[in-house]
């Protein structure tokens, strides 16, 4: 079965999952909307759908969905939708998509407490599925990595870290709608900690920020953050983020009472070394286009599946709301400077 799709946003995001989209069996693009119709028109040309057409290009979701019903009375085209225009549109394109029946895969964040709260209740009442963005759940990778927490019996989990340093920086036009670091970028860190943690909520949590950058201090953006999260059952996550890198820095690392594994920068190539040492080192997977290619094509096949009846969807509003919870608590630490409990 051929499922139909609606991409809004054609930007950073939404080339990545243009890609996806175009690299899936049975799934067909049939619109791109973008305030920028120059830019829609830019993504459309790089779509293959091939006996069946390009991709239309828009620059209003409304009136797409407006005539897919018209049509929809006798044959409804698109299945769902994928929303990623930028962050302060989340929230009204999803419930845009939900007032025309159309299930939703949202890039995060979503919204607010009380904007998730709503976009699930709907979800629910209208039995439509909401799944949010988190790739990093669907790159195999972290999943080992957080596999590995429950392989054996290895004692209690002391120190679990995550760092993430973006590369190359995002446009200082990105970055004054993102939200800030802790929600645009953190937040996926959160969501594998809470995996890790089994939805475990911190009883505390600490974070210094800094910025050196003259371009990120002027647009007010934080440029590196360090989190300390402590929990009662005996476990201390630190969260090590920032805007500025000189390479795309992704990795995990977790101590137990008898087990240390680690998560490192995934390597393009093979790395040569000799008894005297390394010869060869592989450059890194060094975007996040690049890292995540596979992630973010698992996580779209995970969601036609999520249609299709034949999984459940992980990222649960429950998810949702203790990652803002986190983030929220996160950001007063911030801004105060004090340990903030939860
Ligand atoms: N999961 C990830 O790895 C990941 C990576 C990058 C970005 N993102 C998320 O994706 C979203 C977009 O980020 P980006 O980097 O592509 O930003 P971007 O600025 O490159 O692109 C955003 C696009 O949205 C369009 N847009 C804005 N308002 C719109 C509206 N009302 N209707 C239609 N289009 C509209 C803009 O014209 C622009 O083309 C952000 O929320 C970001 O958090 C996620």
């Amino acid at each position: 079965m051929v499922l139909n799709v609606c991409l809004i946003g054609a930007g950073r995001a939404g080339q990545f999952h243009a890609i996806s989209i175009n690299n899936t069996p049975n799934l067909r693009l049939t619109h791109i909307v973008d305030l920028n119709l120059e830019k829609a028109k830019q993504l459309v040309e790089t779509i293959d759908n091939g006996d069946s057409g390009p991709p239309m290009a828009h620059d209003n979701l409304e009136r797409v969905l407006e005539a897919d019903l018209r049509c929809g009375l006798v044959n409804s085209e698109i299945n769902f939708v994928i929303v990623a225009s930028s962050t302060q549109t989340h929230y009204d394109m999803t419930m845009l998509a939900f007032r025309y029946n159309k299930h939703v895969l949202c890039e995060k964040p979503l919204g607010n407490v009380d904007q998730i709260k709503e976009c699930y209740q709907i979800a629910e009442s209208k039995k439509l599925h909401l799944m949010v963005g988190f790739q990093k759940r669907f790159d195999k990778n972290y999943l080992n990595f957080i596999k590995s927490l429950d392989m054996y019996d290895m004692g209690s989990l002391n120190q679990l870290t995550f760092i993430t340093r973006d590369f190359p920086v995002p446009s200082i036009e990105y970055l004054k709608t993102s939200n800030g670091i802790i929600n645009d970028m953190l937040s996926h860190d959160i969501d594998l900690t809470n995996v890790a943690m089994k939805g475990e909520k911190p009883i505390s949590v600490f974070a210094f920020g800094h910025t050196n950058n003259s371009e990120l201090k002027e647009a007010n953006e934080i440029e590196h953050v360090n989190v300390l999260m402590n929990y009662a059952s005996g476990t201390i996550v630190t969260l090590v983020g920032s805007r500025t890198s000189t390479h795309y820095d992704q990795r995990a690392e977790a101590y137990t009472d008898l087990l240390y594994t680690k998560m490192d920068n995934l390597k393009v190539d093979t790395t040569f070394s000799t008894e005297n040492g390394v010869i060869m080192e592989s450059p890194i997977e060094n975007t996040f286009l690049q890292r995540y290619k596979d992630a973010y094509q698992n996580e779209l096949k995970y969601f036609m599946d999520i249609i299709k009846g034949k999984v459940e969807n992980p990222i649960t509003c429950k998810d949702m709301l203790l990652n803002a919870e986190i983030c929220n608590a996160i950001n007063v630490s911030l801004k105060t400077g004090e340990k903030v409990t939860l």
